[in-house]
């Protein structure tokens, strides 16, 4: 399949920690801003889930696990690909690439080895949409020393940065991660995760209610948060201290990161109004850590439906307009796949994917391995 060379089309497909599902977000390049043309989001089955869950947390699973899980993943995106495709009435000859950025099943940018690691074979998704594939886009950062994370800020500069104010992002995903654009554009672009965005939420409410997550925070916002449990958590945690570049993951920040503070007479009301405080203040503590402060920040991720969760993030940034990213003109759920629909585009045109000054790499470089339809 080959695209006429003018296509400015790209899809990005994104799966994030929150192991909720796939999302996708096809765009078109050919004007500022770009214009988003089909955006969808399809849920892993329970099943699939589950066997992502071990991956990322039981140290049993096996090289068969991993690489029978990377192939079914990569025939998954393929067919959300085509689906999305046809539902959107798009041509895939119009595509002229998409960048997937895979199920991230380990994260360990600061071990002696440093790695990291997303699944879902990028070799099937291009042979079975039979779309020129861009994968693998963190490695090259990591290889220049660097934390391979986030990578959103090269994307959210280009599409958010203000000459009028300076602004922060933050995605609330399964971790959070904090994005800072200087309206001066000589001023470094700075960006690291806070910390847990989503994933504890979504665990300690997995664990004792039947639902996937916290709709609106409305159960949290029915608890009182538990004052010496919050202070004992960020005290002694040194991650939330740290100076930036800084990544992580849920594998860090997962249960039993939770289970050194909370046993079982808790309250699990209040430790769900807890949690969300731990989101909202690290979040808050970061922007507070900024050289400047921002005057606006806007949330996307999924975290931007977690109403009590922005309530409170509201409340500890009180120098901040908040809104979320729909204010400016981007659907909060899709900003992250649209990134990888842009690094996608980047690879293609040979053009840097990072920011050293955000990841620490060595040196800006071209990020992802392109795997041709045919
Ligand atoms: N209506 C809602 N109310 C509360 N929380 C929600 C709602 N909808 C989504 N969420 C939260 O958002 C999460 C999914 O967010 P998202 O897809 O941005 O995370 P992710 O896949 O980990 O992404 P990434 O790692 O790329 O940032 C869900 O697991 C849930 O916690
Ligand atoms: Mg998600």
């Amino acid at each position: 399949m080959n695209p006429s060379a003018s296509s400015e089309i790209y899809a990005g497909l994104m799966s994030g920690t929150s192991l909720d599902g796939i999302d996708i977000a096809i765009l078109d390049f050919s004007e500022y801003p770009p214009r988003l043309l089909h955006a969808e989001t399809a849920p892993y089955s329970d099943g699939v889930r589950q066997r992502l869950r071990d991956l990322c947390q039981s140290p049993t699973t096996t090289l068969d696990d991993l690489y029978t899980l990377d192939a079914e993943l990569g025939e998954m995106y393929a067919q959300f690909v085509n689906h999305a495709l046809k539902s959107a009435d798009i041509d895939r000859a119009t595509v002229k690439a998409l960048g997937c950025h895979g199920q991230t099943i380990r994260h360990s940018p600061d071990s002696p080895v440093p790695f990291t690691v997303q699944i879902g074979d990028p070799n099937r998704i291009a042979t079975l949409t039979g779309i020129t594939t861009v994968a693998d886009f963190r490695r090259m950062d990591i290889a220049l020393g660097g934390q391979g994370a986030p990578l959103a800020p090269a994307f959210h500069r280009f599409l958010f940065r203000s000459d009028e104010e300076d602004r922060a992002l933050v995605n609330i995903g399964g971790i959070a991660n904090l994005t800072l654009l200087p309206a001066n554009p000589e001023q470094a672009v700075i960006g690291f995760d806070t910390g847990p965005g989503n994933t504890l939420l979504d665990y300690w409410n997995g664990t004792h209610r039947d639902s996937a997550y916290d709709d609106a925070g409305t159960w949290a916002s029915s608890g009182q948060v538990i004052e010496t449990l919050l202070e004992q958590m960020i005290s002694a945690e040194d991650y939330f201290n740290l100076e930036p570049p800084k990544s992580t993951g849920t594998e860090y920040f997962g249960p039993s990161w939770l289970s050194q503070f909370v046993d079982n007479l808790s309250d699990a009301t209040d430790v769900q109004a807890t949690l969300v405080e731990l989101t909202a203040l690290t979040i808050a503590n970061a922007i507070s850590q900024l050289p400047q402060p921002p005057q606006s920040l806007f949330v996307c991720g999924g975290g931007a439906h977690n109403k009590y969760l922005l309530d409170r993030l509201a409340a500890n940034t009180p120098d901040c307009k908040l809104a979320t990213t729909e204010a400016l003109g981007m659907h909060p759920d899709f900003v992250e796949a649209s990134a990888f629909a842009w690094l996608a585009r980047a690879r293609i045109e040979l053009q840097v994917g990072n920011i050293p000054g955000v990841t620490h790499a060595e040196r800006a470089a071209i990020l992802g391995g392109v795997f041709l339809a045919g």
